[in-house]
């Protein structure tokens, strides 16, 4: 297989690469991918993370161990696998999906190679769309409130709601980013902040309790943020507390912004009720552990309550930003999630 180079995975003489996005900003840490169970601890603990980047580095190990030998059979187990390891993201199906079909082909470890290339290749560009139809709702000097990390650590081109503000920056539109730090994991403290300070575009790192008063004070325009899954009647499921923005930014008037590749959408899934919501480990919640270190602060006998994701109503998002184009809650109204969004 050709050579890969995104910002947190690698292809490098045919073997998979990811960067540890537990241990990102303090730590650089690259390690090579060798087994469907390898990839799925790393995609556990968030070593690998972001939706499109999870379905696409699944996608490329799989064709890459067609590459070395694997047999039909192993495949088809380790694709069952790797399945299982986000249940709540839907890129990883659809993309998945596709390496199934490749996988039937009688010249298959040829289809899987191409179809591995083609995903990651199409991801670039539905980033790129996302930004282009995303930045002509950023209006001159906002300030745009983000959650979680949805930029390039997260895709294999320059994001989702964070590529939408990266092009709006170029278009000299963006004054300020409030990153919110994304509890319980940081990753708005530790890499949506180091990705901005990358591109030099101006930010300002807050607790996720901070938004309320920011907007009550009018300093947010507009918040965007990415998707897990998109159901068939527009209910956005993504990193817990996007749906406290998405309160707090209906009771201030400030436009709620869902920026997501197509491959995010499930028109299979009736409504929000249907996403699978992950459960993670207490000890996310108990304190914090990563590249900078551990604590525990909770009592040790502490209960906890940690899923990974919170659903978003349909009802409280201005508009669900594509590559496909900019869609409105009156098509949504009119189904426009309730089938393909590409032919
Ligand atoms: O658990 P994470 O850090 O992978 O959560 C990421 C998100 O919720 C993103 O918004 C989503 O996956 C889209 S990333 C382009």
């Amino acid at each position: 297989m050709q050579n890969i180079n995104a910002t947190s995975m690698r292809v490098l003489d045919n073997r998979l690469w990811i960067l540890d996005q537990q241990a990102l900003p303090q730590q650089k840490n690259w390690y090579p991918v060798l087994t469907a169970q390898e990839l799925i601890d790393h995609i556990r603990a968030l070593r690998v993370r972001g939706a499109p980047l999870i379905g696409l580095t699944a996608s490329l190990l799989l064709a890459l161990l067609a590459a070395e030998g694997m047999s039909r059979a192993e495949l088809t187990s380790a694709l069952a696998h790797l399945l299982a390891a986000r249940p709540t993201a839907v890129n990883l199906m659809n993309n998945l999906a596709r390496m199934r079909e490749a996988l039937a082909t009688a010249d298959y470890i040829d289809a899987m190679g191409r179809e591995a290339l083609r995903l990651v290749e199409e991801d670039r560009g539905l980033c790129d769309a996302i930004a282009a139809h995303g930045a002509t709702l950023v209006g001159p000097g906002s300030r745009l409130l983000t959650h979680c990390n949805t930029g390039g650590l997260a895709t294999a081109g320059i994001g989702t709601a964070l590529g939408v503000i990266r092009r709006a920056h170029q278009q000299g539109n963006v004054r300020r980013v409030w990153v919110d730090e994304t509890r319980p994991l940081l990753q708005g403290g530790r890499l949506t902040a180091w990705e901005l300070g990358e591109l030099s575009i101006p930010y300002i790192l807050i607790c996720d309790a901070m938004a309320a008063g920011l907007m009550a004070r009018g300093e947010v325009d507009a918040v965007w943020v990415g998707a897990d899954r998109i159901a068939a009647n527009g209910d956005v499921a993504n990193k817990i507390g996007t749906y406290s923005l998405a309160v707090l930014a209906r009771y201030h008037g400030v436009p709620f912004y869902v920026a997501a590749p197509h491959t995010t959408h499930d028109a299979a899934c009736a409504n929000g009720d249907g996403i699978p919501i992950e459960q993670r480990d207490a000890g996310e919640v108990t304190g914090v552990s990563g590249g900078f270190g551990s604590c525990r602060w909770a009592p040790e006998n502490a209960e906890v309550y940690n899923p990974a994701f919170d659903v978003t109503p349909a009802a409280l998002i201005s508009a669900w930003v594509l590559d496909t184009g900019v869609i409105t809650s009156d098509q949504v109204a009119a189904g426009v999630f309730r089938q393909s969004l590409v032919s």
